[in-house]
């Protein structure tokens, strides 16, 4: 298996570093624009397998997309991150164009591989990169469902004081303050949640959830890294092992949940072809007034990369696949 990571970043080295400590890969590429410190970085990486006892290679390369050549997987997180004061609009504009050429590099030489798209803003990146590949949407989806639910679970494993990995649940929606955390779907081993805590509680550890991103950019001046790495390295384990595991997953809709053209987060099943499965979850009336009031959001990015006019043949014949 062949593992690259565009953009050596914060998030992209935090991968790369936990998908060849697992040794989910042979190898893995490191691509930036950046010369001397993708080397350095994919250097200093490799430096450690002695030491954390793993046997993948790990290489960094400067714009060198033949290096990354018949990749299986390929996780995309070149781009700005959002600083303080910096609108929605003036982040779609500049990764839109980074993530495009991204793409483009990326298919050129591996076409077959399986597209994890963590650039923000994720749906509209995702979506980006869904038209720039040309691929099935299968192929091509987004990062951000695994991340929103860790934050939720930390939440309420340091509220309830219990391990994490007792709680299991899943979240909806777009990667923003519209996503939909689910209390129904929650349980602490299998124990409904509302049983374990006041409404009251549950719903600020939700609030603080969809805030969960600007809490961090707040505290560090940049957006976070080790969860999202490893989120991103989850996404990636669960295709190179086939392993079918359920994790929510920015994914094209195509009528599911009534919704049709636009990239959101749903449950979905993720194994060697990528999004094996959309799992439709028997949401309640408010629940799905949530989710297509985040589903309405997202359209509304979307409309602002629609606007850039920069995939002219989306209106054409060669419309991607949807499915
Ligand atoms: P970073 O600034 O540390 O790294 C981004 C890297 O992309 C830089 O090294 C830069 O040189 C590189 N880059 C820029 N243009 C490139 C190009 N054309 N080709 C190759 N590489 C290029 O940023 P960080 O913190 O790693 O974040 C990366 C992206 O991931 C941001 O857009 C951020 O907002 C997003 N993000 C998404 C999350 C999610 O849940 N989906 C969570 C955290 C971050
Ligand atoms: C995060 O949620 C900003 O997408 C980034 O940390």
């Amino acid at each position: 298996m062949k593992i690259t990571v565009v953009g050596a970043g914060n998030v992209g080295t935090t991968c790369a570093t936990e998908m060849a400590e697992k040794e989910i890969a042979e190898e893995i590429i490191l691509v930036d624009i950046k010369e001397g410190i993708t080397k350095g970085k994919a250097l200093d990486i490799w430096q450690a397998s002695a030491i954390q006892s793993f046997d993948t290679r790990v290489e960094g390369v400067s714009n060198d997309y033949e290096a990354t050549k018949d990749s299986d997987v390929v996780v995309i997180t070149a781009g700005l991150p959002r600083k303080p004061g910096m609108s929605r609009d003036d982040l779609i504009h500049t990764n839109a164009l980074i993530v495009k050429e991204v793409t483009e590099n990326i298919v050129k030489y591996s076409p077959d591989a399986i597209l994890i798209v963590v650039s923000n803003p994720l749906d509209v990146m995702t979506y980006a990169a869904f038209l720039a590949s040309k691929k099935s949407s299968s192929r091509v989806f987004g990062m951000a469902g695994i991340l929103d639910t860790a934050r939720y679970k930390s939440f309420l494993a340091s509220e309830l004081n219990i391990s994490p990995k007792s709680i299991h649940a899943i979240l909806m929606g777009g990667h923003g303050d519209s996503m939909v955390p689910l209390p129904r779907y929650t349980t602490v081993a299998g124990i409904p949640v509302n049983e374990l805590i006041s409404s009251e509680k549950l719903n600020s550890i939700i609030e603080r959830t969809k805030k969960g991103g600007t809490e961090l950019v707040n505290l560090m001046g940049t957006s976070a890294w080790y969860a999202p790495g490893a989120a991103a390295a989850q996404m990636a384990e669960a295709i190179v092992k086939n392993s079918r595991r359920v994790f929510p997953v920015c994914a094209a809709l195509n009528g599911e949940y009534g919704l049709k053209d636009l990239h959101l987060g749903v449950p979905v099943v993720l194994g060697k072809n990528g999004i094996e499965k959309i799992i439709e979850l028997k949401l309640n009336g408010e629940e799905m007034k949530m989710v297509r009031e985040s589903a309405k959001q997202v359209k509304e990015l979307m409309k602002i990369l629609d606007d850039m006019n920069i995939f002219p043949e989306k209106f054409g014949d060669k419309n991607p696949v949807l499915h």
